[in-house]
């Protein structure tokens, strides 16, 4: 039997022979999420000793985070603005650069909180945007949409595992090719990496992330094409359409939603401040 804190010294020692980036956070994260503990936990209880079935699936998930598996896809979910969410093979791993997207449309719906907003996430993946928008909207209804049957599921669970299931619902499309309606908020974060520049990605995002989820075609700009010309027809007069984009995206992604029809309203930068998100609506 080994102590929480011989166990971290350990991993910490592990991951950086095995080149881990920040060897420590990633153990705090593993065994953190293994073992259910919070950060204060590991001071609390670091003389405790491990259960033997967490030190065994502890030293599990280590040899397949050196072997190059990212820690989230190994715990399985992640936190994500105070929702968690399941991770499952045909999901991207949700990144916290998508939080400046829901901040974005939340910025923009300050005043209309309370409202009963219909809201269609175009690729939901996990459901990470479009959930974590109808947690803070108490009376607005999502719809998520993907071409990937296994991500509509997972993120159908997620929507149950975070009490949203009643307002949560999927449909399986290419974009607006099976969808009908219309919608006061579109949100999307679309595949937008180059094809060219795929090969060249981290080993861990290549080879764990969907590459339906990354491969954004040409010039990385194919899905915001389809998405600029259909999004008019399914929204609302006055309603609001918010993507992610490539931090070198955002001139090229205002210029085909202005082109489509649009005028840009808002766009905000990431935590590194690189461009990361922009909103456009229906022009007058
Ligand atoms: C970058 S991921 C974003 C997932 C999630 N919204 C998030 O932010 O974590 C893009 C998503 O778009 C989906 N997708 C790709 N091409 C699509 C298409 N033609 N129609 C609908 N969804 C598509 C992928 O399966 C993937 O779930």
């Amino acid at each position: 039997m080994t102590t929480l804190d011989h166990m971290m010294a350990h991993l910490r020692n592990y991951f950086m022979h095995g080149n881990i980036e920040d060897p420590m956070a990633e153990a705090r994260i593993l065994v953190g999420g293994i073992m259910g503990l919070t950060r204060t936990d590991f001071i609390t209880k670091a003389e405790d000793h491990i259960p033997l079935e967490h030190e065994i699936a502890i030293h599990d998930a280590a040899g397949r985070r050196v072997r190059g598996e990212p820690v989230y896809r190994i715990l399985g979910k992640r936190g994500f603005y105070g929702l968690e969410l399941k991770i499952s093979d045909e999901t991207l791993d949700p990144r916290p650069d998508t939080e400046v997207l829901v901040d974005l449309v939340l910025d923009l719906l300050e005043g209309r909180r309370n409202e009963s907003l219909d809201i269609l996430d175009l690729g939901i993946g996990t459901g990470a945007v479009c959930l974590v928008l109808l947690s803070e909207l108490p009376n607005a209804r999502g719809t998520g949409t993907d071409l990937a049957q296994g991500a509509l599921d997972t993120a159908a669970g997620n929507a149950a595992l975070n009490g949203l299931a009643s307002r949560f619902g999927t449909v399986r499309s290419n974009w607006f090719a099976d969808l009908s309606g219309r919608y006061d908020v579109i949100v999307s974060n679309p595949p937008y990496i180059r094809s060219d520049v795929i090969p060249t990605l981290d080993r861990e995002v290549r080879e764990h992330d969907p590459m339906l989820a990354l491969d954004g075609g040409t010039d990385g700009l194919d899905a915001y094409r389809a998405i600029a010309k259909g999004a008019a027809r399914f929204l609302k007069p006055a309603g609001l359409i918010a993507v992610e984009t490539g931090f070198d995206q955002k001139d090229s992604v205002r210029n085909i939603f202005e082109q489509a029809g649009f005028d840009a309203v808002a766009a905000a930068k990431d935590y590194a401040g690189n461009d990361r998100a922009q909103a456009f609506k229906i022009k007058n």
